[in-house]
């Protein structure tokens, strides 16, 4: 078919029609929301970079994660920042470690909400970077057991989901043989299986105060270029017993959310980052960019390229003009 036969503008001509053959709805239920959490009562530490967030102590996070439970978010992702950092991440798996007390604190007062954790060093080790150094270099079997160990403590603590985000070679495998031998074999994985070597964990970096103290991460972290590698590193997740792949950032990997989707037969999660949230904003305050609209539109975006969960710090604001 084609013009004048065919003329697409037919079923564009007003709302209802738009409706009617609209393809993507996006939904509150595909809502992850990222929280900060800080030591003590009572401290609320807005990240400038990233309007509206903050870094909470837990009697605060625990407000935040009522207003998400409310909005009908099913599931917020924490990160923690520790009072101190050393060279072997103790804080990280830490019985009363910052993470670990507030799950626990977010399981007593809000059930009915799904705890997700990060599984990373970077916030907790002195030199910023996602593992345990040997020699200036990360090591990655040496990182392998702490990340096991972080995770279970997690669990231990309640976590209902975890998230390894470290980049290294055969953490999913750890990590499911850790927590299956502590008896946690129902607790899923969401793995950062694509997780690229992004400046736009810039804003994200000062929230976590997390920056590496010299190089980058482009010796564990994904090189930007790199699509083919995307669904070897999918495959391996895979293998090692990955529950939900994950891709990371959103919205300038679409064509990797994409084939994620086309290729594998697992729920595929994208995470909208701190720098995609941060251009919007910035854009909106200067008044160069409706803000929700743009918000609504990256969003619609992540979920048309086949996410089906969506990590965002946009996820109240979205919530709520999806309840209007
Ligand atoms: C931990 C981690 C990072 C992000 C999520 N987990 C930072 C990094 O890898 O440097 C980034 C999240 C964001 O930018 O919103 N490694």
């Amino acid at each position: 078919m084609n013009f004048p036969e065919y003329r697409p503008r037919r079923l564009r001509k007003n709302d209802l029609f738009r409706r009617l053959i609209r393809e993507t709805s996006l939904s509150v239920d595909s809502f992850i929301f990222p929280l900060f959490a800080t030591v003590g009562k009572g401290v609320n530490k807005p990240i400038a970079s990233m309007p509206g967030h903050a870094q909470l102590s837990v009697d605060l996070i625990v407000k935040e994660v009522q207003e998400c439970r409310d909005l009908g978010i099913p599931a917020v992702l924490l990160f923690g920042i520790p009072d101190k950092k050393d060279g072997t991440a103790s804080g990280a798996f830490a019985r009363d470690g910052i993470v670990q007390q507030t799950i626990k604190r977010i399981k007593d007062k809000v059930p009915d909400i799904l705890v997700v954790t990060d599984v990373c060093l970077c916030e907790y080790t002195d030199h910023g970077h996602c593992g345990i150094l040997e020699r200036n270099e990360v090591d990655n079997d040496l990182t392998l057991e702490v990340l096991a160990e972080t995770a279970v403590s997690h669990a231990k603590a309640g976590a209902d989901m975890v998230a390894p985000s470290a980049m290294m070679d055969g953490q999913v495998g750890v990590i499911r043989e850790g927590l299956d031998e502590a008896g946690y074999e129902n607790v899923p994985i969401m793995a950062y299986s694509a997780k690229y070597a992004s400046c736009f964990y810039g804003p994200f970096r000062e929230a976590a105060e997390s920056a590496p103290q010299f190089g980058d991460r482009k010796a564990y972290q994904m090189d930007p270029a790199n699509g083919d590698e995307a669904i070897r590193e999918m495959n391996l997740d895979v293998q090692e017993g990955a529950d939900i792949l994950m891709v990371k950032p959103a919205l300038p990997y679409l064509d990797v959310i994409r084939r994620a989707k086309e290729e594998f037969d697992l729920p595929v999660a994208a995470y909208n980052v701190s720098g995609e949230f941060a251009m919007i904003k910035a854009a909106a305050q200067l008044g160069w960019l409706d803000g929700e609209r743009a918000m609504m539109e990256s969003l619609t975006a992540i979920s048309r390229a086949g996410a089906d969960i969506i990590l965002t710090y946009f996820a109240k604001e979205a919530a709520k003009l999806l309840r209007k």
